[in-house]
């Protein structure tokens, strides 16, 4: 039987502390190495570019605790959810520390990116980005827990009622394989 992921709200230090640092194993890329994109390379090699059980350099293992814990099943009977469409400008520079922590050439700000999960997202939902590129998607998901004051402000006029609060993400893609973003 799977091991559950566990994930809990605290540094990464605690959760190294508690021994909750999965380890990525041979068994574990068995459960995913017929998927395709699983990466031309020997085990060992994927093991050690792997940060487990949140970035792995192959189609994540972990990924269906992750969703098994956090996800909300769709439930037809029940669900109301309904936004407008998010339809407002929005204009971000290139210049925020993050955005320049490492260059990529259809990079988009992770400012600009929290507009649109904090319109169509409650906190603590799952957002799937399949095609991340460099991840501003996760960034953007983790700051919506605690933007700064500036960003704060502004977006509170532009988003009258908007919930502050992180969204767990899940991202992958030809640049990052499947990588887990959460509190
Ligand atoms: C527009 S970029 C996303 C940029 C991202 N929002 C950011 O801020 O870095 C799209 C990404 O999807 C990747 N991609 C395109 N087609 C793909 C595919 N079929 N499978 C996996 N990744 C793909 C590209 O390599 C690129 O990194």
């Amino acid at each position: 039987m799977q091991k559950q992921l566990k994930v809990t709200e605290t540094t990464e230090e605690e959760r190294v502390d508690k021994n909750d640092k999965k380890k990525l194993t041979a068994a574990d890329l068995d459960q995913v190495r017929r998927l395709e994109g699983f990466p031309l390379g020997r085990d060992e090699e994927i093991i050690k570019l792997s940060d487990p059980p949140y970035y792995t350099a192959c189609p994540n293992p972990f990924l269906l605790n992750f969703v098994d814990r956090y996800g909300k099943p769709f439930d037809s009977a029940a669900d109301n959810y309904h936004r407008e469409p998010f339809a407002s400008d929005v204009s971000e520079g290139k210049n925020d520390p993050i955005y320049n922590a490492h260059s990529y050439h259809t990079k988009v700000p992770h400012r600009a990116i929290m507009r649109y999960i904090l319109h169509y997202t409650e906190p603590g939902d799952l957002i799937f980005d399949g095609f991340c590129g460099t991840g501003m998607t996760g960034v953007a998901a983790q700051l919506c827990g605690s933007p700064d004051p500036e960003l704060k402000l502004q977006v509170e006029q532009e988003i009258p009622g908007v919930k502050w609060g992180a969204r767990r993400a899940v991202l992958g893609g030809s640049l990052t394989c499947s990588h887990i973003h959460c509190l």
